[in-house]
């Protein structure tokens, strides 16, 4: 069994962009900058958009979170993000989801730049990245299909099932994997919450990519051996050997799966670290792409 090992893969990626950050510095150019909106006071998001910002910082670029009170109407949340489109100072913006439920998050989404939308959610990056055509990809299907190339995962023709079909997750990775390229060409077969029979269906996947937010839901019995794992689930659990009280799982339980995998990430250390720095590649990218205009 070989390790996806995301913190490592993520480290090597995030010394390559501080380098080109301190190259830029040299040369008395601004900084790339990622402005983060928080909307409310929701703990997981919370964390998530802090520990953007850290990774930002550590390796040279500008952030920004803007914290916004949880009553903020729908119009002045637009307002806000119209003003940063226009701003040529920010590389790009991302809205962290999940967003109280008098806003709609397809609205708030389409109104972000698709030149800023780092978080690859806009409808114009989605339909380039179905057909193929250059474009910010969404960060944790991004980050899956880094380790793939990293580990050379043979993925051609190989029966692939995705679990859960998010937006985020599940839908876009569909698409990456099913592809015409080196790292995919897999069969790929998206299973849901009304997916009948899934042991079925795990039990004949040579790779499962799996985000369906359910601590330890798939076990040894449900996979074949030589499985490759990708465990996209970060849930929290109670633990007294733990001083915040919790601690991190997958929705794969590891322990027993590892026994039978080719392939597997840890959680944490798989998928987790690969998002922020896919994150942050994306922000690159942008600036570059600005750059490259003025
Ligand atoms: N909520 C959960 N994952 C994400 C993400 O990747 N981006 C944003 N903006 N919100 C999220």
């Amino acid at each position: 069994m070989i390790l996806l090992d995301g913190k490592s893969l993520s480290k090597k990626i995030r010394l390559h962009l501080h380098s080109q950050v301190k190259k830029i510095i040299s040369l008395k150019k601004r900084k790339p900058h990622l402005v983060a909106i928080l909307v409310g006071n929701n703990p997981a998001s919370k964390t998530y958009v802090t520990s953007k910002q850290k990774a930002c910082n550590e390796i040279g670029f500008d952030s920004t979170i803007i914290h916004l009170d949880e009553n903020i109407s729908q119009d002045e949340l637009i307002k806000k993000i119209l003003k940063i489109n226009l701003d040529s100072n920010i590389d790009g913006l991302i809205v962290q989801l999940p967003l109280p439920n008098h806003i709609d998050e397809f609205l708030i989404t389409k109104s972000i730049s698709d030149k800023k939308d780092v978080d690859g959610f806009h409808p114009v990056n989605l339909g380039k990245m179905m057909l193929g055509a250059p474009s910010f990809l969404p960060a944790t299907p991004f980050g899956i299909i880094k380790l793939i190339e990293e580990y050379e995962i043979d993925t051609v023709g190989k029966n692939c099932l995705v679990i859960g079909r998010s937006n985020i997750v599940g839908r876009p990775i569909s698409i990456l994997m099913s592809r015409n390229a080196k790292f995919a060409n897999a069969t790929v077969t998206v299973a849901h919450s009304r997916t009948k029979d899934i042991k079925n269906l795990t039990l004949n996947a040579d790779i499962i990519i799996i985000a369906l937010g359910k601590e330890n839901f798939l076990k040894a019995d449900m996979v074949k051996e030589g499985v490759v794992i990708i465990d996209v689930g970060i849930n929290r659990i109670k633990s007294k050997e733990h001083k915040s009280g919790w601690r991190l799982v997958g929705d794969v339980d590891f322990n027993s799966v590892k026994q039978k995998a080719s392939f597997i990430t840890p959680v944490p250390g798989g998928v987790g670290p690969m998002t922020i720095v896919s994150l942050l590649q994306n922000t690159f990218l942008a600036y570059k792409q600005k750059i490259n205009k003025i």
